[in-house]
């Protein structure tokens, strides 16, 4: 559908306003003037950026992503950008599908109903929302919440994955099938999946059901807790079996 002028400005805004808050978050007390055909771009990043601008490479990263249009569709339905939050040295990252109705307006993953019940199991496992970083799969909400398209997860990758090198977790959690057969290329079914660790790029990943999956099954909580306590075993957060 065309946009009019007033969505157009609308959207300008939320994106202007979003990327000076997470400019703030980094410290970033003044912009320069850019020359005038500068645009919202990837802006350069030589080796020393983060040194040179003041500005740490996850903030560049969200910087770009906030900018990104590869999903044409899903740039042009989003409220805004949901990049991730949390710690950015986190020893452990979850890793979710895409942003729901509540995330794309809010601009942080996991803040619905399914987000109360991870924040739930995050505590269960004596730990809290700041000392992990949540992600998703996809920075954008897919419209009416459907499984992200192939070519998405593909654009999207890269974000993922320099997120992943930026952070540099010792361990991933993944949660659901998408998260999990998305990030370690498999068709395998997340039942089979949990219970295990796999190597990714050096993370020690497990993955577990997702807690939508949870909320419409509640008797899965009980393997949930299972995949729980083996991590936290192996974070050393409680004494082995
Ligand atoms: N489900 C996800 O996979 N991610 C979110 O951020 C919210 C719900």
């Amino acid at each position: 559908m065309p946009r009019t002028d007033e969505e157009t400005r609308q959207r300008l805004l939320r994106a202007t306003t979003q990327r000076v808050e997470s400019l703030g978050r980094a410290g970033v007390t003044h912009l320069k003037k850019p020359p005038a055909a500068e645009s919202c771009e990837a802006p350069p990043a030589p080796a020393n950026t983060a040194t040179h601008t003041g500005t740490s490479p996850l903030e560049i990263l969200r910087g770009e992503v906030e900018c990104c249009t590869l999903c044409e569709p899903l740039a042009e339905a989003r409220t805004q950008t949901v990049f991730g939050t949390g710690n950015p040295n986190a020893r452990l990252c979850f890793l979710g599908e895409a942003p729901g109705a509540e995330e794309d307006r809010q601009g942080e993953p996991f803040v619905g109903r399914s987000g109360q019940l991870l924040t739930k199991i995050i505590e269960a496992c004596t730990l809290s929302r700041d000392e992990i970083f949540i992600l998703n799969v996809l920075k954008c909400r897919p419209p009416g919440n459907r499984n992200p398209l192939p070519e998405e997860v593909t654009n999207c990758r890269k974000f993922l994955d320099r997120q992943l090198a930026a952070i540099q977790p010792e361990f991933l959690c993944c949660l659901g099938a998408v998260a999990a057969q998305t990030l370690l290329e498999t068709t395998t079914p997340i039942g089979r999946m949990r219970g295990k660790f796999f190597d990714y790029r050096g993370i020690r990943t497990m993955c577990t059901y997702h807690p939508a999956y949870l909320l419409r099954n509640p008797a899965a909580k009980k393997e949930c807790w299972e995949d729980m306590q083996m991590l936290m075993r192996e974070m050393g957060l409680i004494a082995p079996k």
